[in-house]
């Protein structure tokens, strides 16, 4: 039977903090939990789940993925416990991981999550920070696989913000030989520093492309890829961006000029009629609420090998 391994990285803060082998082990085991009901319940385990931002997917999925590992998840809401009035990440972390057996953590700054990670007694969990979203891009590549059962010679091409979802997909491209491109902006690219960190995995260095044309970016693509222009935090930039971003939005006519057989993703929530049309959005390519769905079975997989 198909077991959990234990992860050589005692935390999932990045995309990278799994190998290769480790992460198609966990959309291995995802499958599994998925379709053949896998039952693995590794005792009574808690998970905290401490959210300084919004969540309707991150934070159920977690919670249903607790409850079908025979475990419980507390929500540790900032604005209700200490952590709203600022007690300090290291007291926080230290009092919280004695009684939690793994905690899952939505804040802005990815060097908040490694504070927490450094002080806690129990791994972390990204679930989303300015920088990364990397359970999100788990279920994004379970997804491809369940489309096109392999990764060979597919092509992800990423329309909009270079923001967390699209660093998170940059560094999984390379973790996985993927060909990622981005068309973003000029001045919206991804994490400078990532995409030399993916340059440096990648065997192949033309796998990843950066540009400022949707429009050749999506040429042979087989998988059309967006997220809000403005994420959380950026509320402020909404209409600053909503002029910089018009060309980027998913619709017919960038669709038709993609592989003809190619989906469409989504990491929700949408704006449709921003980055993507609604008669794109609710087509027969769109993948989005699959896509949604493993969410909770490649979290449930991570877990597994985790706690
Ligand atoms: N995609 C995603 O992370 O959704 P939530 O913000 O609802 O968790
Ligand atoms: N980029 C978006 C993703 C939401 C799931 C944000 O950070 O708000």
């Amino acid at each position: 039977m198909l077991k959990p391994i234990k992860l050589a990285s005692k935390n999932f803060l990045s995309s990278l903090d799994t190998s290769h082998e480790e992460f198609l082990h966990i959309l291995e085991l995802a499958k599994n939990f998925k379709n053949k009901g896998l039952n693995i319940k590794p005792n009574k385990k808690v998970l905290g789940l401490i959210f300084d931002k919004s969540s309707t997917r991150t934070r159920v999925s977690f919670q249903v993925a607790m409850s079908r590992l025979g475990g419980t998840t507390v929500d540790l809401n900032p604005t209700t416990s200490q952590i709203g009035r600022g007690e300090p990440i290291r007291d926080t972390a230290r009092v919280l991981s004695r009684y939690c057996d793994v905690l899952a953590i939505r804040t802005f700054k990815q060097t908040d999550l490694e504070e927490y990670a450094k002080w806690s007694s129990k791994p972390v969990i990204n679930a989303l920070t300015d920088l990364e979203h990397p359970c999100q891009a788990l279920a994004d590549f379970m997804t491809i696989k369940e489309e096109f059962l392999d990764f060979k010679d597919v092509v992800l091409t990423f329309i909009g913000d270079g923001n967390n979802v699209a660093n998170s997909l940059i560094l999984c491209g390379a973790l996985l030989g993927v060909e990622v491109r981005i068309a973003c902006p000029k001045g919206y690219e991804p994490n400078s520093l990532l995409i030399d960190k993916a340059y440096e995995i990648y065997k192949n260095k033309n796998l990843l492309k950066i540009t400022n044309d949707p429009n050749t970016a999506v040429l042979g693509s087989n998988v059309l890829y967006t997220d809000v222009w403005s994420s959380m935090g950026e509320e402020n930039q909404k209409d600053e961006k909503e002029k910089v971003f018009n060309g980027f939005t998913i619709d017919s006519d960038l669709v038709s000029k993609a592989d003809k057989e190619a989906i469409i993703l989504h990491c929700l929530p949408a704006y449709r009629s921003k980055e993507i049309t609604d008669e794109i959005f609710e087509s027969h390519k769109s993948r989005i609420f699959d896509q949604a769905e493993n969410r909770l079975h490649a979290q449930q997989a991570l877990l597994s090998c985790i706690l």
